[in-house]
């Protein structure tokens, strides 16, 4: 049985103390939520705050981003040892927004992965197409083509600490959600990818989280589904009723 992980990414919305508000709200909602793991991703100015905020409690922090080298001249950059050594646990790696915004690609995933678990950290992978390539009949090719760059290079061991989240661009923001069963035709395709690179034991210890307008009332039949691990929140995580709610489906 694969646990499940509820994540929440925040984007660029609050500040520090808006982050430690959120916290004092949100904690007690899921102090016995023992049945998944959940990780609150804020910006990384509000990291610090929420790493003291949850201290003590099961929840855990992540980075939404991150650089591929442990350190150099690249202004405006984060690197994976410092945010382990301000206590992020995990990292966001190819959300679709850092695809599209900032020409993130797939060996740029690659390499970023692969410093997030040299750095001890958590990667959560995000994949999916746009509206144009599944209208185009193209979902499957753009993920074979995400996976076999970002993911399929890697080896046995470091690929058993990746999850990945597959995000349909065309979800996210936009209120319309994938149903279930499209969710889970799509985390089929990839559990099978992973198969193949990676073998039976780490494809089916694998999780994968579905991202894209997930919300209080839509968790429950997304989390019906066998092959849907857990759900990366943007929108509905920003208010801590909201997400725990959805952590608590
Ligand atoms: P959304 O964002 O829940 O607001 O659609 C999800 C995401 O971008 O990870």
């Amino acid at each position: 049985m694969r646990r499940p992980l509820m994540a929440a990414n925040w984007k660029m919305y609050k500040t520090p103390a808006q982050a430690a508000g959120f916290f004092e709200k949100f904690l007690p909602l899921v102090e016995h939520s023992a049945h998944a793991d959940i990780v609150v991703c804020p910006a990384f100015l509000g990291v610090a705050a929420a790493v003291s905020a949850v201290s003590g409690s099961r929840v855990e922090v992540g980075g939404q981003n991150v650089h591929w080298l442990a350190e150099g001249a690249f202004t405006g950059e984060v690197s994976a040892p410092m945010m382990a050594a301000a206590g992020c646990r995990w990292v966001l790696i190819g959300h679709s927004e850092r695809r599209q915004h900032f020409g993130e690609t797939d060996d740029a995933v690659r390499r970023k992965t692969l410093a997030a678990l040299e750095a001890g950290l958590r990667p959560i992978v995000c994949v999916g197409e746009t509206l144009g390539d599944r209208e185009g009949g193209r979902t499957e090719a753009i993920l074979e083509k995400m996976f076999s760059g970002g993911l399929a290079p890697l080896t046995a061991d470091p690929f058993a600490r990746v999850t990945i989240a597959y995000e349909p661009v065309w979800a996210i923001g936009t209120g319309r959600t994938a149903t279930p069963e499209i969710a889970a035709q799509a985390h089929r395709f990839l559990r099978n990818m992973a198969r193949v690179a990676h073998g039976e034991a780490s494809s089916s210890a694998l999780r994968i989280l579905y991202g894209g307008s997930v919300n209080p009332k839509n968790i429950r039949d997304l989390m019906a589904q066998p092959e849907i691990d857990g759900a990366l929140v943007g929108g509905a995580s920003l208010d801590p009723i909201s997400f725990a709610s959805i952590v608590n489906f």
